[in-house]
């Protein structure tokens, strides 16, 4: 009787249980795999939120708790995405509680930010970076700055920005890996996995985003937004590589630029957007356009109206409109005219919310509300900052070994605006940087010389203008010390977006200064901060030694020092090439062969730049062996080995980059002079020996790319070049 009624009883209940298990959504079903999930989520979406998901707003400069109130009022909850410009995790939560609960089906918003080289701990501009050839300091200084963003209510950052970047009046030159293809290749896969983590539904991870796509920094003189004219050629072998490199490795998405491709806006050009992204590389993330770079179309010729705009972006392949509401304005009409197909709006939204759901926004889309004492500036977040710093500064020139200062210096002159500066150190799109948490040069040096030499400090002169007024105490205090540091270079406004410069000299100001404190017969040493390679002109002869610094970050003071007197050993080297004079950009080390080398020089200055890519001295000596291949010809599925003994034949420690190129002198399409393709950063104790190794792989060191993107492998002769030395060797059929 018991058995029957339990029975009876459980039979009853499951209905109930049914009803109870269905009442969670498949979307909601934290164990349903993704996929399920999205198409779930979808199936019950109206056409108007699917829209509103490609949507995104700028939206909240409020870090104060008692307007959370009235900001949040103003987001739509259905909004697909936000440029969050607070720090304050309550405020995200608070808005992202108003989408979980407010909207009809709660989608999380995705909150995007620029954190381009760190968002509290602000460290060396991408530029520098490059310089360091520390990937894995890199690698650890975005996983840093992932979970200072994320904690603050980030998800997601608008970098690495990859565009190979070769005319250094362009301001954006600051924010990339320089002027190399396989650099930038590489350190986008770092930052990428820096931002990322193992897993983006790791709590600290955000998603990144490769911008932008593609060709930008090809913006004609330099002039930013401008046209861009990229052959097919070039696209393949010079811009290409980075965006195919941080695909592979997993990038959740993508920024489409401003320029236009040789006629073709990048924010509609259906062959980059979707035949080689979404065809051919596969990549399921989504692209985002740039801020207004569906609406620019209009201004750009391309398209006649905001609806037209929509249409083409759309077709094209941007999923996400950044701030300009066209998409939200016209889609719907659009797909009402059939003038685009509802699979496609599908497939856009698929793409956004595959990225929300890979985040983990749906399952836990609060952030820990933790005080930014536990948020910032941690031990281990300023390590790096201060390591990646001291490895990104290139010592360019050091006459007389002038560097590091003799233990005999009892006076210093610190002179010039960037000693006292905290502002401009932290270079363009600091992300949440503040100018109190930066270490000035000033501090790292009275740190640095503390009880052992006294510091004359004098400003000197401002950045630019005609002041000459602090010339003379200037030079007072150059004659009363033993050695003169004058610091100077570029402010943060002068590079990063819409930041362009005719000329990449100094204003007159600051080499007059330093032609001023030569009267004082010391020598001198210029440290130099800024965000492109620099025309030096006479600062450089001017000078006894220079260290470039770039724009290091908050970190930047102790490390500084620590190379001056040194403490430190430099090692860094440049990733772009310093031109001798604006007029001979674009020189970068891989040009093509001339017709006539030996003709076609300048006539009034030199042809050779002044600092190649790869230039940048140690205070010790580094002695390479003769390169030793394991064969000299090889066949094209076979490896081929290449070793070289680097011996440290100088007196202290030091850090040495391997940088191996390839020449193809003959091919059926010609080839850059030299080209990178592995590059190993090594430190070795005095006298200590090391062998740096590089395995040669022909489909991926050897062929090259045609005006399609199909690989080509050809057999024949090929040269090796490290340094100063070449050796030949053959690829066989
Ligand atoms: C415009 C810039 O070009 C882009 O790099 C940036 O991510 C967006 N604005 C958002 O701030």
């Amino acid at each position: 009787m018991n058995m029957i009624k339990i029975l009876l009883g459980t039979m009853l209940l499951l209905p109930v249980i049914a009803v109870a298990q269905q009442a969670v959504p498949v979307y909601k079903n934290k164990k349903s795999p993704i996929e399920l999930r999205i198409s779930d989520l979808l199936k019950r979406m109206t056409l108007e939120e699917k829209i509103m998901q490609m949507n995104q707003w700028t939206y909240g400069k409020n870090a104060n708790a008692n307007n959370i109130e009235a900001s949040k009022n103003a987001v739509k909850p259905e909004i697909g995405s936000l440029i969050y410009r607070s720090i304050n995790p309550v405020y995200r939560n608070e808005i992202m509680r108003k989408a979980m609960e407010e909207s009809r089906l709660g989608i999380p918003i995705l909150m995007g930010f620029d954190v381009i080289h760190g968002y509290r701990t602000v460290y060396p501009i991408p530029l520098a970076q490059a310089c360091s050839w520390n990937k894995t300091l890199v690698t650890q200084a975005c996983a840093v700055a992932a979970k200072e963003s994320r904690l603050s209510g980030v998800d997601w950052t608008f970098a690495p920005m990859i565009d190979v970047a070769r005319d250094a009046r362009w301001g954006r030159v600051a924010e990339g890996y320089g002027e190399d293809p396989y650099v930038n290749s590489v350190f986008c896969v770092a930052s990428v996995k820096g931002y990322q983590g193992k897993n983006l539904s790791d709590p600290y991870s955000i998603a990144a985003c490769l911008k932008h796509y593609i060709g930008y920094s090809l913006s004609e003189g330099g002039r930013d937004y401008r046209y861009s004219d990229v052959s097919a050629q070039t696209m393949w072998e010079t811009f290409m590589p980075p965006y195919e490199s941080g695909v592979k490795a997993g990038a959740a998405t993508l920024m489409s630029g401003f320029n236009d491709i040789s006629g073709i806006p990048a924010s509609a050009n259906p062959y980059t957007l979707t035949e080689i992204l979404k065809k051919r590389w596969k990549h399921d993330g989504f692209v985002v356009s740039d801020w207004g770079s569906v609406e620019n179309l209009i201004p750009q010729g391309f398209a006649k109206d905001r609806k037209e705009a929509a249409l083409k972006s759309f077709m094209a392949g941007v999923e996400m409109d950044m701030v300009d509401n066209v998409y939200v304005e016209n889609l719907q009409q659009l797909v009402k005219e059939k003038k685009i197909p509802l699979a496609n709006i599908d497939d856009a939204v698929k793409r956004i919310l595959r990225i929300k759901f890979r985040l983990g926004l749906f399952d836990k889309p609060y952030v820990e509300e933790l005080p930014e004492v536990e948020r910032y500036y941690q031990p281990e977040s300023m390590a790096i900052a201060q390591q990646l710093a001291e490895e990104s500064m290139v010592l360019l020139k050091n006459t007389n070994q002038a560097l590091p200062l003799s233990k005999d210096v009892k006076q210093i002159a610190l002179i010039g605006p960037m000693v006292k500066d905290s502002v401009n150190m932290m270079g363009s799109w600091e992300g949440q940087g503040i100018a109190t948490s930066v270490e000035t040069i000033f501090a790292g040096f009275e740190k640095e010389f503390n009880g052992k030499a006294i510091l004359n400090y004098a400003k000197g002169c401002h950045f630019e203008g005609t002041d000459e007024t602090g010339f003379e105490a200037a030079l007072e205090a150059a004659q009363k010390s033993d050695v003169v540091i004058v610091c100077m270079g570029e402010m943060k406004k002068w590079s990063g977006e819409n930041a362009t410069r005719s000329t990449i000299a100094l204003p007159a100001i600051q080499e007059k200064l330093i032609r001023y404190l030569k009267k004082a017969g010391k020598p001198i040493i210029l440290v130099l901060s800024n965000g492109r390679p620099l025309e030096l002109g006479e600062l450089d002869s001017l000078s006894d030694a220079i260290l470039e610094i770039w724009q290091p970050g908050i970190a930047g003071g102790t490390p500084v020092a620590g190379l001056i007197s040194g403490r430190l050993n430099p090692s860094g080297k440049l990733a772009i090439t310093f031109p001798l004079t604006t007029g001979q950009i674009p020189t970068y080390y891989n040009m093509r062969q001339s017709a006539r080398p030996k003709q076609g020089g300048y006539q009034d200055i030199a042809t050779e730049p002044k600092y190649w890519f790869g230039h940048g001295l140690s205070y010790t000596t580094f002695t390479y062996s003769k390169i030793k291949l394991s064969d000299s010809s090889f066949k094209k599925n076979q490896k081929l080995m290449a070793e070289v003994e680097v011996t440290n034949t100088g007196l202290r420690d030091g850090k040495e980059t391997v940088l191996w190129f390839i020449a193809d002198p003959v091919a059926s399409i010609t080839r850059p002079m030299k080209e990178l393709k592995f590059f190993e950063k090594l430190e070795l104790k005095a006298g200590e020996k090391k062998t740096f190794k590089f395995e040669i792989d022909p489909m991926r060191d050897l062929s090259f790319p045609d005006a399609n993107g199909i690989r080509h492998l050809e057999s024949g002769d090929y040269y090796l070049v490290i340094q100063n030395q070449k050796i030949k060797f053959e690829l066989m059929d």
